[in-house]
């Protein structure tokens, strides 16, 4: 059965502009490209919600000119691409404290996600300023916050930004690390992970069927028993 939310961590987009002796920042650009061929490759597979990982709350250590290069695609990328929401019924929803990020960064991001709510072919959440740590913490500080006393994983699920999303089935990460590296940590309890070594910026439509395939062929028991 077809995973029905993907989670994506877009990894190897500084090695793919090593390798062709550009700054990192062309392959964030480049990776930004095959995200939106990954999106198309998932509404063809019949996927229904995609979470990407576009930013990490360890991000924020990287160089300034690459922090400040990915808020410039945050700001000026994302509402550029209305028609290729409306074309494909792309619904966007951010996933992580987005509050904090630079002004313009912020408020394109929030216009895009009004701009497209009512697009319903699948729903694309943009993990930015995320960490799968502080989205636990987060959600037992406004459960507290509630005067809930007795935290149980459906509390904290209940808390989540969009706790209407379906936990994720499959993971998936490109360019060799086989790691989760703070990404949905609670939801991955039982998510199935496939990794690539193909860097991100090269992937599309072949590297997501072959990720599918091989959740296909995985057998889902969540701590049960073969049926
Ligand atoms: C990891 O590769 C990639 C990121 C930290 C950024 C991912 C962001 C995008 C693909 C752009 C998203 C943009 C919008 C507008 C949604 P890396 O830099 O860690 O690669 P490396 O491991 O090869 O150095």
């Amino acid at each position: 059965m077809v995973p029905e939310h993907i989670g994506f961590i877009m990894d190897g987009n500084g090695r793919w502009a090593k390798a062709r002796l550009l700054p990192r920042t062309a392959g964030h650009l480049a990776g930004l490209k095959a995200l939106k061929r990954v999106i198309l490759a998932c509404i063809d597979e019949g996927v229904r919600y995609v979470t990407l990982y576009c930013f990490s709350t360890e991000n924020w250590k990287r160089p300034a000119d690459e922090v400040n290069y990915l808020m410039g695609l945050f700001s000026e990328k994302i509402m550029g691409e209305k028609p290729f929401y409306d074309a494909n019924g792309v619904r966007l929803l951010t996933l992580g404290d987005v509050g904090v990020l630079p002004a313009d960064a912020r408020d394109s991001l929030l216009e895009a996600v009004e701009a497209t709510k009512g697009n319903d072919r699948i729903l694309v959440q943009l993990a930015i300023n995320y960490g799968g740590q502080d989205e636990i913490c987060t959600a037992v500080n406004r459960a507290l916050a509630e005067g809930i006393g007795t935290i149980t994983p459906e509390v904290i699920r209940a808390h989540f930004d969009n706790p209407f999303i379906p936990p994720v089935d499959l993971i998936v990460r490109s360019a060799g690390e086989k790691r989760l590296s703070n990404f949905l940590l609670f939801d991955s309890a039982y998510a199935e992970l496939v990794f690539c070594d193909r860097l991100w910026p090269d992937w599309g439509k072949d590297e997501v069927r072959s990720a599918i395939a091989e959740y296909e062929s995985r057998d889902r028991r969540f701590g049960g028993l073969k049926k």
